[in-house]
């Protein structure tokens, strides 16, 4: 890519999705109003004054419709309701209308690739006979032996496996307790893939969009967006499939006991680095991450899909205000994500090359190069992204000895990543992604430098990976555990929206009465449940209301940033290499409009160029180190390297120690240099 600038590809569009930052949130997780220990949607509501004052622009809700929660809510029962857990479809209501009052657009998941086993189209189907227009809806077939006629059905129809582990078939029972056909999950056995050839899956669909479109919603999170449609025949398949492409092992599960019964125990962990076992996950042990689709698989990216989009842009087209989708695909290489947002399909396309990346200059920079000119070639925006659901948190990531490696979750014997330096580079990645053109998508958490749980017990954990998988993959729970909102509570304040009461700033309280709260009991009558997962200690410090107006702390470090990327224009802005961009030594630098940015992902201190001053940093601010890093890990490595410094780096602080106070001020005022594992923004004069 040429140093010079180039416009932003998609920046001729005005729709407010090519610019936005979008705030995910994990409903299960992110506040609780009426004291259960789930995460609830009058929680969100409590909560959208933060999120407005953060300064996103639009929120993504994680499923919350109604499910038995086999997959966090990812199996759907009914596509219209509100799962009880979550609250009713009025409390939908009420969020979307107060969120559309606070300036915020709101975009829902789609699941369409698959249903719950407990969706009545599935249970229809399961009484109704092969052949049979209720089963259509799925991907039933018989046995290969019973097709080939030398067997009664005993063989799975393929050799497909489930991007969770184990077999991607499960065997039915016919009426009369005998062996029927067989249905096809990709996912869990609870969440048979619809069959995308039928009218009528299709039509049903279209009609989900249309609920939730004429509520208002401004878009729609497509999950599996890559994987509706198979190839004719559903030939056999030997290659490696996984939905976070990572690890050589997934979709290769070894032989053990239940890799064919979908029901596992899981493992002792220690089991999952034995060499001498017979552990797949042995042979990659750095997970490293692997290209998912060599060769191409018969259930990913078929080209049949980009109908099924065209048609959806057409529903979607019938309103007004911008509606968009936007993609979780997991393809290779970007060209072919590309294709999901031609004119004609979906508006944006989740960038997971930029993800998978990792805290890595030279990596980092060939998936800004590729989805900018991937992008630019269709005419549409890029999009963002550093962590979500599925993924260990970035913050946890960049903490590990390589911290290229994407590990499938991470559990109390395996290798424990660095907070202090995790957290100093996430927020240094952060910067990046949020000076990118394009939109930007935050997880629910980044904006306190939230760590993943690394230490969940194996009783604690719910992801179906972990059990379909052995424990071989740590699964997800670590990155999905509840917010921290006020240190000094239970459950970090939690279910803090349940105790009502306190400002309305939404950080040290969820809801005032005035917010209309109508948690079972009431303020007072009980205390809250535990969390449905348990949170690590360290979400004590980093609780919202100990970094709310501490000047350098994560909280605010986010709001700095998306207040200057917006008033700098930097989603719709341009973007050209700087002239000391030079990742082999680490150091990343762009320019979008006046901004330069320097990330400095090597291990020697880089200079700030001369006319030039830094508009903001990710070093904490001295006084802010603490509520930042947590107290301890300031103590013992915050400031143990040379802090990034500029104009507006080098204040004194009040409670910083006097080594710390040293190392910001220590004469590098004059020789002013960013650190390694720092970012800045950057202001000629
Ligand atoms: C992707 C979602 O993000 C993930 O959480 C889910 O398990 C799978 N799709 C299956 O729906």
């Amino acid at each position: 890519m040429s140093h010079r600038p180039t416009a932003t590809p998609g920046s001729d569009i005005a729709a407010w999705w090519a610019s936005a930052v979008v705030y995910q949130i994990y409903p299960r997780s992110f506040a609780d109003a009426n004291g259960d220990g789930m995460g609830d949607l009058l929680g969100v509501t409590a909560r959208l004054p933060y999120l407005q004052r953060l300064g996103v622009d639009a929120i993504w809700l994680s499923p919350f419709y109604k499910s038995p929660q086999a997959d966090a809510g990812y199996d759907v029962a009914d596509y219209r309701q509100v799962d009880p857990m979550f609250g009713r479809l009025d409390d939908f209501d009420g969020m979307l209308r107060k969120a559309h009052s606070l300036g915020l657009k709101v975009i829902v998941d789609l699941v369409p690739n698959h249903t719950s086993d407990e969706h009545i189209w599935f249970q229809e189907a399961l009484a109704a006979p092969p052949g049979s227009a209720e089963r259509d809806r799925y991907m039933f077939r018989p046995g290969k032996d019973q097709v080939a006629g030398s067997g009664d059905g005993n063989l799975a129809p393929n050799n497909w496996k489930s991007i969770f582990g184990g077999p991607a078939w499960t065997r039915t029972t016919n009426p009369d307790g005998s062996s029927g056909d067989w249905y096809l999950h990709l996912f869990d056995t609870k969440q048979p893939d619809l069959n995308w050839e039928n009218p009528e899956v299709q039509e049903e669909m279209r009609s989900v969009l249309r609920f939730w479109l004429d509520r208002g919603v401004d878009g729609f999170r497509v999950d599996v967006a890559h994987g509706m449609v198979k190839e004719a025949g559903l030939p056999d398949w030997d290659g490696v499939a996984a939905m976070v492409e990572g690890s050589a092992d997934a979709g290769h599960l070894p032989d053990a006991p239940g890799a064919h019964s979908d029901a596992v125990e899981p493992h002792t962990a220690h089991h999952h680095h034995d060499p001498a076992g017979d552990d797949h996950s042995a042979d990659n042990a750095g997970h490293q991450p692997v290209s998912p689709l060599y060769p191409p698989s018969p259930f990913f990216d078929q080209d049949g899909v980009h109908e099924i989009y065209r048609d959806w842009n057409r529903v979607l087209a019938g309103y007004d205000g911008d509606r968009m989708l936007v993609a979780e695909a997991w393809v290779e290489p970007a060209e072919r994500l590309a294709r999901y947002i031609r004119k004609d399909e979906m508006q944006q396309a989740f960038n997971f090359d930029f993800l998978l990346a990792g805290w890595d200059a030279q990596r980092m920079a060939v998936a800004i190069e590729d989805s900018l000119e991937a992008a630019a070639s269709v005419g549409a925006p890029s999009t963002w992204v550093l962590s979500n659901h599925d993924t260990v948190r970035h913050t946890s990531r960049f903490g590990l000895a390589d911290p290229t490696t994407f590990p499938k979750g991470i559990a109390a014997e395996d290798e424990q990543p660095d907070a202090g330096l995790g957290l100093a580079r996430a927020r240094a990645a952060t910067l990046v992604s949020l000076a990118l053109p394009g939109s930007t998508y935050v997880y629910q958490g980044e904006e306190l430098g939230l760590p993943e749980h690394t230490t969940l017990p194996a009783e604690a954990r719910q992801d179906p990976t972990f059990f379909r998988t052995n424990g071989i993959e740590r699964g997800r729970d670590g990155c999905r555990v509840p917010l921290p909102w006020k240190s000094g509570e239970p459950g970090y304040g939690f279910a803090d929206a349940y105790a009502g009461g306190g400002p309305s700033d939404g950080v040290s309280s969820g809801a005032g009465p005035s917010d209309g709260f109508s948690s079972d009991g009431g303020p007072g009558h009980r205390p809250p449940a535990p969390p449905w997962l348990p949170q690590p200690e360290s979400f004590g410090e980093l609780a919202a209301d100990r970094q709310d107006g501490v000047e350098g702390s994560t909280l605010e470090l986010y709001r700095s940033a998306l207040s200057l990327r917006k008033r700098h224009g930097l989603g719709s802005g341009s973007f050209c290499w700087a002239d000391m961009h030079d990742p082999e030594l680490g150091v990343l630098a762009f320019q979008n409009r006046d901004i330069l940015v320097i990330a400095n992902m090597g291990t020697e201190p880089t200079p700030v160029p001369d006319g030039y001053h830094v508009e903001l940093s990710s070093a904490p601010g001295a006084g802010a180190a603490e509520a930042a890093f947590g107290e301890a890990a300031f103590r013992e490595r915050a400031f143990d390297e040379p802090a990034v410094v500029g104009a507006s780096a080098g204040r004194p602080a009040s409670h910083a120690s006097a080594a710390a106070s040293a190392a910001l001020l220590g004469g590098t005022l004059d020789a002013a240099v960013i650190a390694p594992n720092t970012a800045a923004y950057l202001v000629a004069g």
